[in-house]
C-alpha cells in the first residue's frame, strides 16, 4: 500500500508555461508523494490526467542542449556496435534527439505529443502520435515486427500504469531483444536532495529495487545498470525476457546487484528513510527562502537561469515569485515571453542574462557544467549563480 511521506503542496502543470489571459484558468492539484512497502515504488499519491501534460502544445525539446545531444549519440553508437539491433522503438522520442541517430528503414517511434510526433514524421521516423499502451504495442507488432531494441528515455517514469506499460515492452519485444531505459534515480534524489526532480510528469522516481519487482513480475530481468549524469544522476537499466536469459544462460551483470546493496544500504527499501528526506525538503526551502530574502535586502537583482520543469516545484513550494525573482531566462522559444506555471514569473531570451543581473538561481543545475561553461564572464564580474542541490548555497 503507497503510504505518504511528503507534501510539496498546491502545485500547477510543470510545464504549462502560459499567457496573461490564460492565469485565470489555470490548472492545479495537490503535489503529494508516497512509497509503497510492497512494491518499493515511490509514486505520487495522485496522477495527473496524462492528456492535461502531454499533448500538442508541450514545450520541451530535448536536443536543444549539447549535452543531451551528445548523451544520446554516445548511446546510440554504443547500443549499435554492442547490441546489433535489426529493428529499434523508441518510447516517447520527444524531437528526434535519439532516433535519429538510426536509418529510418528499420526504426518507429512513439511520442503521444503531436506537435513532436510530427517533427519526426517529416524526416521519415515512423512516429506514432499516441500513449504507451497494450494497443499501441499490438498495432506495432503487427506493422513492424518483434522490435530488437526498445529505447525509452525520461518517458517509462511518466507512465501511470507500469504494469501495462512493461507487459506492452513484453509483448513487443524479440526473443533476444533489448529493453533499454533511463530515468531520474531515486537513490540520486535522496543523495542530494533534489526534491524538485518531483513533480506532476514524474509519476515515478525510480529505484533499481522496485523496478526489480516491478519488471519480475511481467517476465523481465534486469541484466544491467548504469549510472548516469544526466538529468542529475539517472540509472540505464538494460532488461531481457526472463526466459532468454535463462535458456542462453545470461547472468545479470556485477552492476545489478551493487545498485541493489547501494539502495539497501540507503535505506530506499524503508519508510522511515522517507520521512528523514522530507524532513530535509522543508529545511531546503526555509534556507532557499531566507537567502533570496537576504540578496534582495541588499537590493540584488536576481534572476532564474533555465525555466525548468524542476522549477516549477521549487518556486510553488517555496512560494517564490517575482517579487523576488525578476525574470528567468530560456533558450527555448516555445517558453519565451510567456509566465512560469503557478507563481507567474516572466520567461525571456537569454539576452537578458546581461550585466545588469546580480544572482542567477540555477534552475537547470543539472547543466551546471555546460551553464558555468557557457557564463564564465558573469561569474568573471562578481555575478552569483545560487543553487539548492546538495544544500542551498552560492558559489
Ligand atoms: P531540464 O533541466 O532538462 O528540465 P526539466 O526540469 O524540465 O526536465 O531543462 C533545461 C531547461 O533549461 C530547458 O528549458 C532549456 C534551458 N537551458 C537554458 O536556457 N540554457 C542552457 O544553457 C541550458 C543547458 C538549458
Amino acid at each position: 500500500m503507497k503510504k505518504q511521506f511528503l507534501d510539496l503542496g498546491r502545485q500547477p502543470i510543470a510545464n504549462g508555461f502560459l499567457n496573461k489571459n490564460d492565469f485565470a484558468n489555470e490548472y492545479f492539484f495537490n503535489l503529494k508523494v508516497g512509497f509503497d512497502d510492497e512494491t518499493k515504488l515511490v509514486s505520487l499519491m495522485d496522477f495527473v490526467e496524462p492528456t492535461k501534460m502531454f499533448n500538442d502544445e508541450y514545450v520541451y525539446y530535448s536536443s536543444l542542449s549539447k549535452t543531451m545531444r551528445e548523451h544520446f549519440l554516445s548511446a546510440a553508437e554504443t547500443f549499435k556496435t554492442k547490441l546489433f539491433p535489426q529493428s529499434v522503438l523508441e518510447i516517447g522520442s520527444n524531437d528526434g534527439v535519439f532516433i535519429e541517430n538510426f536509418s529510418p528503414d528499420n526504426t518507429c517511434a512513439v511520442e503521444p505529443c503531436g506537435n513532436f510526433a510530427d517533427i519526426t514524421n517529416k524526416k521519415g521516423y515512423h512516429t506514432y502520435p499516441q500513449f504507451w499502451n497494450l494497443e499501441t504495442a499490438e498495432e506495432i507488432v503487427e506493422r513492424h515486427g518483434p522490435q530488437d531494441l526498445i529505447f525509452s528515455a525520461n518517458c517509462m517514469c511518466h507512465i501511470q500504469d507500469l504494469n501495462e506499460a512493461f507487459t506492452a515492452v513484453k509483448k513487443t519485444l524479440s526473443f533476444d531483444g533489448c529493453f533499454v531505459f533511463e530515468d531520474p534515480s531515486l537513490l540520486q534524489m535522496i543523495t542530494r536532495g533534489s526534491y524538485d526532480q518531483i513533480y506532476d510528469e514524474h509519476a515515478h522516481i525510480f529505484s533499481v529495487l522496485a523496478l526489480k519487482n516491478l519488471l519480475n513480475n511481467v517476465g523481465l530481468e534486469i541484466f544491467k545498470v548504469e549510472k548516469l549524469d544526466v538529468h542529475g544522476g539517472s540509472n540505464r537499466i538494460y532488461a531481457k525476457h526472463m526466459d532468454t536469459m535463462k535458456l542462453r544462460g545470461i547472468k545479470p551483470a556485477a552492476s545489478v546487484q551493487m545498485s541493489l546493496d547501494a539502495e539497501r544500504e540507503y535505506g530506499l527499501h524503508k519508510y522511515e528513510t522517507y520521512v528523514k528526506f522530507a524532513d530535509r525538503v522543508e529545511k531546503s526551502k526555509n534556507d532557499l527562502l531566507s537567502l533570496l530574502q537576504s540578496l534582495k535586502a541588499e537590493n540584488k537583482k536576481i534572476v532564474s537561469y533555465g525555466a525548468t520543469s524542476k522549477s516549477t516545484t521549487v518556486f510553488n513550494y517555496c512560494g517564490i515569485d517575482n517579487t523576488l525573482i525578476d525574470y528567468i531566462v530560456d533558450t527555448t522559444a516555445d517558453k519565451q515571453n510567456k509566465f512560469s506555471p503557478g507563481v507567474h514569473i516572466p520567461v525571456v531570451a537569454p539576452t537578458e542574462f546581461d550585466n545588469t543581473v546580480d544572482c542567477a538561481f540555477l534552475g537547470a543545475w543539472n547543466y551546471k557544467k555546460e551553464i558555468l561553461n557557457k557564463e564564465k564572464r558573469f561569474v568573471e564580474r562578481g555575478g552569483v549563480f545560487i543553487t539548492h542541490v546538495p544544500a542551498v548555497g552560492t558559489y
